[in-house]
């Protein structure tokens, strides 16, 4: 596992409700068809883990982790566009899988748009491979779009 420098003012907490205006600010701009603010309260009340990267006091990140037994889903990672290419998309991942590996994940599993070539991009990097595709999983502005199912063993 590779072990990145950790800046002194960048810190993880529990995505609190209070955080989401912050959170949705970022979603809209960075999804096509962003998560509302039902889909993060929904997911924190279901008990998923919901983090955001913090950097001095300021939302610049955050992710949503579903665990069943040993597999992880990630659900949700983003970072806020005037932070993107310095480094934290990755610090997240590293941070959620090890996470998953303290809840007992052997393998992490998500889903990403095939036009999605940073994420994609991101997540080759890090050693998920594609898994398969879900045909139609995506809304997209004409009718549905595949998403590539990627994992990687923890
Ligand atoms: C995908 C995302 C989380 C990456 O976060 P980031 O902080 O910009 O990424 P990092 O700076 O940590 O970059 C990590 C790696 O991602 C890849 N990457 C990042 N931006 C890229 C780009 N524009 N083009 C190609 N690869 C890119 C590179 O492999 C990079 O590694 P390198 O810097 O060693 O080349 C961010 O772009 C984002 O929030 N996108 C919108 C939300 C989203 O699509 N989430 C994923 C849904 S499946």
């Amino acid at each position: 596992m590779i072990v990145q420098l950790k800046p002194a003012n960048l810190s993880f907490r529990e995505m609190q409700l209070s955080d989401l205006d912050a959170v949705i600010q970022i979603e809209m701009v960075n999804f096509p068809f962003p998560w509302t603010v039902g889909n993060f309260t929904d997911s924190i009340n279901s008990g998923y883990t919901c983090l955001v990267l913090e950097m001095a006091a300021n939302v610049i990140g955050y992710a949503v982790l579903m665990m069943a037994l040993d597999e992880a889903h990630l659900l949700n990672v983003s970072v806020a566009p005037s932070q993107k290419g310095k480094g934290f998309g990755r610090y997240l991942l590293y941070h959620m899988m090890q996470i998953s590996r303290e809840k007992g994940g052997l393998n992490m599993f998500l889903e990403v748009r095939p036009s999605n070539i940073s994420a994609i991009t991101l997540y080759e990097s890090i050693g998920f491979n594609e898994m398969g595709v879900r045909p139609g999983y995506y809304p997209a502005q004409k009718g549905r779009e595949n998403a590539i199912l990627m994992g990687v063993a923890l």
